[in-house]
């Protein structure tokens, strides 16, 4: 066959590729491609400094392309290089799992971008009225008096406990929500779950971890109240939870609440949850992680964490904050390194963000110490507010 027959026959395959249906979260320009092909071709095509792999090795790069750029690929393959088409095409669904099986999660998280959309103003309007800051400064003053929440000492595991309990009695009247205690093996601290159930078994995950440190020496029996890290956090989910039950939310899609055992020795819990989830195939349209937002150090009110965290979702929480907190002022930063449950998100390819208290420099200088109390936040949780009603209206758009 002549390489012309040849690529208009690719043409009129690329049309009916791009024209089946992809699962419904996934955007691409309806035009885009992904492609895989040879160094040589890369470089003269793409030079690295105009268009950035999805993922590439020594020998071969798989790139998004415009229907445009492909024709160009082909022509050029054809001219200078002798070779027909010179590239193999790739459906998404066929390049994640590459990616995922090669443990190149960073990359096939690159590619899911969902379509963000701000659209459901009454619904947000009307929850974000709802939220009380009294109820979210009561919920860390009983935490942070245990003696401490560390994932092996006995109040470590009471804590999460109490939220268990917690969490059951505000769920008490909804056959639709299920609150159960997540075992792990190599440590007796549970992490907490609650489902709130969808019509879709698709999740929508919002976390932060229960458990507190302090110190290097004999940490079981420490004191670390953790009012700031995490208690905030916790608190912050559960007047989310609170104000989406008490407004009979049904939601669209399953929302999880999780109290993570274990972070503070190396995201343990967290881990140990995404890659589960990564393993039974589910399907989670994003998470949001909640650590720290009690404590007001920065002119910033809301920061987004930059690294180990998913972009396309970060400017949707931007997004959020302009049309619902219109008030609060917002930027990014960076952690430096995996500093919580988002990057074990991350690393297994699902979308994570974390809206954080303040600028890195400016974060509360008491965590994980015995001086982690309500009392460096002025005895109050108005800091925390801010994030729980982000955290709804996360969950009220991106749910619709
Ligand atoms: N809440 C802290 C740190 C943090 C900082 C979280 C900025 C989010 C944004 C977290 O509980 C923590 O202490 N993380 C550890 C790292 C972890 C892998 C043990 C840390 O920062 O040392
Ligand atoms: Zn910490």
């Amino acid at each position: 066959m002549k390489c012309s027959h040849l690529i208009s026959l690719l043409g009129s395959f690329l049309v009916i590729l791009s024209l089946q249906a992809k699962p419904q979260h996934v955007t691409t320009k309806s035009n885009d491609v992904i492609i895989s092909l040879g160094k040589d071709l890369r470089e003269r095509l793409f030079p690295v400094a105009n268009k950035q792999a999805l993922f590439e090795d020594d020998q071969t790069s798989f790139i998004k392309v415009s229907q445009q750029e492909l024709a160009q690929i082909t022509e050029v393959a054809h001219e200078e290089f002798n070779r027909c088409g010179g590239f193999m095409l790739h459906q998404e669904e066929e390049a994640v799992q590459f990616w995922h099986e090669r443990g190149l999660a960073f990359a096939a998280q690159k590619m899911l971008t969902l379509n963000y959309q701000i659209n459901q103003e009454k619904t947000v309007k009307t929850f974000i009225s709802e939220v009380k800051e009294n109820r979210i400064a009561q919920v860390i003053r009983k935490l942070s008096s245990y003696k401490n929440r560390f994932y092996t000492s006995d109040t470590g595991v009471e804590s999460q406990t109490w939220l268990y309990n917690h969490w059951k009695q505000l769920s008490a009247n909804r056959s639709d929500v299920k609150v159960f205690r997540w075992n792990h093996d190599g440590w007796p601290q549970d992490s907490i779950v609650m489902e709130i159930q969808g019509k879709s078994s698709d999740k929508i995950v919002v976390g932060g971890h229960g458990d507190s440190v302090a110190g290097w020496w004999r940490r079981e029996r420490a004191s670390a109240p953790g009012a700031d890290d995490n208690a905030s956090g916790i608190a912050t989910i559960t007047e989310i939870i609170k104000v989406l039950l008490d407004g009979n939310y049904q939601p669209q899609n399953t929302l999880v609440f999780v109290s993570y055992a274990a972070e503070e020795v190396g995201l343990l819990g967290s881990k140990e949850m995404a890659k589960s989830y990564r393993e039974s195939g589910e399907n989670v349209l994003g998470v949001l992680q909640l650590d720290m937002t009690n404590f007001n150090g920065s002119d910033w009110d809301i920061v987004l964490i930059s690294d180990f965290t998913n972009e396309a979702q970060n400017i949707f929480l931007g997004s959020l904050i302009d049309t619902y907190l219109p008030e609060l002022s917002w930027g990014y930063d960076k952690c430096g390194y995996a500093c919580s449950d988002h990057a074990s998100w991350t690393a297994q390819g699902f979308p994570a963000s974390t809206p954080f208290e303040a600028k890195k420099g400016d974060m509360n200088r008491h965590i994980h110490t015995s001086r982690d109390t309500l009392s460096r936040s002025n005895d109050n949780a108005e800091h925390a507010r801010k994030f729980a009603k982000l955290g709804v209206a996360y969950i009220v758009e991106l749910d619709n």
